[in-house]
């Protein structure tokens, strides 16, 4: 909601009121009064859990085929045609593509180190003496002890897992859907800029954990 009150299509129905002008959450969403709001999302409904093939997940998500991502997309780009060329949607909607795959990259980067410190033993979930005593908890739910992503749990987290929950819940979906909102300033003050910023606190984690274990 806020996303698109910010952009520029909300900031044009604020002032004139009018879905002849400026398009609404049902313009783009729910075309010809379908109640079917997935209607044109290549992500599905969820979209901070999903890539479009052949792109390879970081953590889990669902897999869309690249042929019904097209056949998303073209339904998308009606919606933009009474007002846009479908050169200029195709394009912007494209950018758009291509920041959710940086973000997602930028994401991938900080599984790989963290994945890389559990694997070294550095990230106990130190929450009772008896965990210290027997290790990390495996996680009630997915039964593992290390669960980045969808079903990762917000409390009992080492500080580098506490930040990759808000990392992937909050600045990843917000780079990518408010640049699938044309927002400039979600998908970098409240997105990409936070996600750059969890990857260097999660390096530099890294390196001082490290430090830490040869000092012991
Ligand atoms: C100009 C067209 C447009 C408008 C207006 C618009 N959206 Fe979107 N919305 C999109 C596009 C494009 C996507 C990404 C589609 C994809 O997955 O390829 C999207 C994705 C979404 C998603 C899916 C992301 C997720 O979290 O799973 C939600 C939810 C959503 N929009 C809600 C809204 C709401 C609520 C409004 C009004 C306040 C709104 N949108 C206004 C075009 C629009
Ligand atoms: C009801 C008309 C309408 C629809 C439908 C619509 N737009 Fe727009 N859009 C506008 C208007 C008007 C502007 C402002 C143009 C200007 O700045 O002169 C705009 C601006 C934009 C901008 C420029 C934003 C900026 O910050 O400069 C983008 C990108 C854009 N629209 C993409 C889309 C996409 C993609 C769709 C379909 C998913 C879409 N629009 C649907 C009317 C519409």
């Amino acid at each position: 909601m806020e996303m698109w009150q910010s952009s520029k299509h909300g900031q044009l129905f604020a002032s004139a009121q009018t879905k002849e002008q400026a398009p609404t959450c049902v313009t783009c969403h729910m075309p010809s009064g379908t109640h079917d709001t997935g209607l044109g999302l290549t992500l599905g409904n969820v979209g901070n859990g999903s890539v479009i093939e052949p792109e390879k997940p970081v953590v889990k998500m669902r897999i869309i085929t690249a042929q019904e991502a097209e056949r998303q997309r073209k339904l998308m780009i009606q919606t933009c045609l009474p007002c846009h060329s479908s050169r200029f949607a195709t394009e912007n909607l494209e950018k758009a593509d291509a920041i959710k795959k940086e973000a997602d990259a930028v994401l991938g980067e900080a599984v790989k180190i963290i994945t890389q410190l559990e694997s070294e033993g550095l990230l106990q979930r130190k929450t009772t003496p008896a965990d210290m005593a027997h290790g990390r908890k495996p996680e009630p739910v997915a039964k593992a002890s290390l669960v980045l992503g969808a079903d990762q749990v917000y409390d009992g987290l080492s500080e580098i897992e506490q930040r990759f929950y808000e990392m992937f819940k909050l600045h990843h979906a917000s780079t990518f859907k408010g640049a699938y909102h044309q927002n400039p300033m979600f998908t970098h003050n409240e997105g990409f800029l936070h996600l750059k910023k969890d990857l260097t606190y999660i390096q530099n984690q890294a390196a001082e954990l490290r430090r830490r274990a040869k000092e012991r």
